[in-house]
């Protein structure tokens, strides 16, 4: 991991609300409807060391990105970004364009930084500079220039970048609390990446399915949910993605503050929690602690250390939204394989698409039962997902094993619970207590 960690402090005074909007404070929190689209392939939107792995898209057979809608600027502009917690940045391309040929690119396709009167680039020799990467060439800071915004170069994990100024921006934003009705705040000095340079499949064109940037939810201070989080008195998050597959599709929301949850205890007490775990060599990341995988109620011979962090800070497994199909490392996917192989009890279907190892024709089983997976978690708690989020429909009749290895056998990559895998279940992050909640319940409360 590039991402530099420095004190969360330095963000403490980016976040400086308006006086007249002090009163939203504890027990207010922000409630983002999350929108689904399919996406051909940004499945592997997360930050850092390059997994080498076989990207296998789910997009042609309808699984993609999650997106929420940030209104930045003063007026506010309305931009789609993808929700991800694999990594930290929030940025969104930027357009510099000024006069009339502005008002002919369509609304929304990108931030127009010169139509706002609050966009203000970090300088280069800030401190806050120094939380963002940066760009090989040319150097951050021309010594000969007076104003020098800060750049930054942001790259995930298959080589896909935003570049361009790091600023601070004013964000509008609806709040709701217990006491009070929903009401709009702005907030200034959300830090964002300005991209002026955006390339690499899982950010552009098509695959991108229309969004303007990405929303950064991970672990790292520069992320929204650390920025906000201080603002609304906790660095807690949850949301629930629902199944897009239903018709029509329910909203799912992102949840950032205490929320509703801490009002209702029925919603809280069903949480099922598990810790989560800190690698100094990723803070962006939200790891999680596998003890045992079973099939059916087999709990299959691995290794455990297979889930886990090594000394060096590689390995491990994290949850990350912007991920739609499961990585496991291969010495843990090949039992489970194995298991699913023995156990489908359904004949393997002819001319399956590339990238899947078992796919089976479900042409007249009815709602075939697929065999049971689940995940023991660090601390007890069991993560058992219907099948539809580890078998997905690939065509008429074909249903595919939507997990996919990554690594060697010798080890090596880390494993990553993907999107489609996270469906139907309320998932709460809170890393000042550094736990994960999960809840297959929670998501209707919501
Ligand atoms: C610094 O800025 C000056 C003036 O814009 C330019 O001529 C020079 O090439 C820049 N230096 C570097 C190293 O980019
Ligand atoms: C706030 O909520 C209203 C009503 O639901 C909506 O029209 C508006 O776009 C929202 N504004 C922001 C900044 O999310
Ligand atoms: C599935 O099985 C049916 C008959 O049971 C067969 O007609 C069909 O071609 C098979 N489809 C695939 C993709 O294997
Ligand atoms: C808590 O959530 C449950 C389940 O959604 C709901 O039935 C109940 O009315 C809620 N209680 C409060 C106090 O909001």
């Amino acid at each position: 991991m590039a991402a530099p960690s420095l004190p969360c402090l330095l963000l403490l005074s980016f976040l400086l609300a308006s006086p007249h909007l002090s009163a939203a404070s504890r027990g207010s929190f922000l409630k983002l409807p999350l929108l689904h689209r399919p996406s051909p392939a940004p499945q592997l939107l997360r930050r850092g060391r390059s997994s080498g792995s076989p990207v296998t898209s789910g997009a042609p057979f309808g699984v993609g990105q999650y997106f929420v809608a940030l209104h930045l600027g003063t007026p506010p502009q309305r931009l789609l970004l993808v929700a991800d917690t694999g990594s930290d940045l929030v940025w969104a391309r930027c357009s510099a364009c000024r006069g009339a040929g502005c008002s002919r690119r369509a609304p929304g396709s990108a931030f127009l930084a010169r139509r706002s009167s609050s966009f203000r680039p970090h300088h280069c020799y800030s401190a806050s500079c120094r939380l963002v990467p940066r760009p090989s060439s040319p150097p951050r800071c021309n010594r000969t220039r007076l104003h020098s915004a800060c750049r930054y170069e942001y790259t995930y994990s298959d080589g896909s970048l935003s570049s361009g100024f790091f600023s601070r921006e004013t964000v509008t934003l609806n709040t709701t609390s217990a006491k009070t009705k929903a009401a709009a705040v702005r907030l200034k000095g959300l830090a964002f990446g300005c991209g002026f340079q955006v390339s690499g499949p899982s950010v552009t064109g098509s695959s991108f399915s229309g969004a303007q940037g990405v929303m950064g939810l991970g672990r790292g201070p520069i992320s929204l949910v650390s920025q906000l989080g201080r603002r609304f008195g906790s660095s807690k998050f949850s949301y629930c993605l629902m199944d897009y597959a239903l018709s029509p599709p329910p909203t799912s929301y992102l949840i950032i503050g205490d929320g509703p949850g801490e009002e209702n205890a029925t919603t809280s007490s069903s949480l099922a929690f598990t810790p989560l775990l800190a690698n100094p060599l990723s803070p962006t990341f939200y790891y999680v602690g596998i003890k045992s995988v079973s099939v059916e109620d087999e709990r299959l011979p691995i290794d455990p250390s297979v889930w886990s962090l090594d000394d060096l800070g590689n390995g491990g497994t994290i949850l990350d939204s912007g991920t739609t199909l499961t990585f496991l490392a291969d010495p843990g996917y090949r039992p489970i394989l194995a298991a699913m192989r023995r156990r489908v009890g359904l004949p393997a279907a002819e001319g399956a698409p590339p990238g899947f190892d078992l796919c089976v024709n479900v042409t007249g089983a009815g709602r075939p039962r697929m065999p049971r997976l689940s995940f023991e978690m660090e601390g007890g708690a069991v993560f058992a997902p219907p099948a539809r989020n580890y078998f997905i429909d690939v065509a008429d009749g074909v249903s595919c094993l939507a997990v996919r290895p990554v690594g060697t056998a010798e080890g090596a990559g880390f494993s990553v619970i993907g999107n489609v895998m996270q469906q139907g279940f309320l998932w709460e992050f809170d890393g000042d207590r550094s736990r994960l909640g999960f809840s297959r319940r929670g998501c209707a409360a919501s």
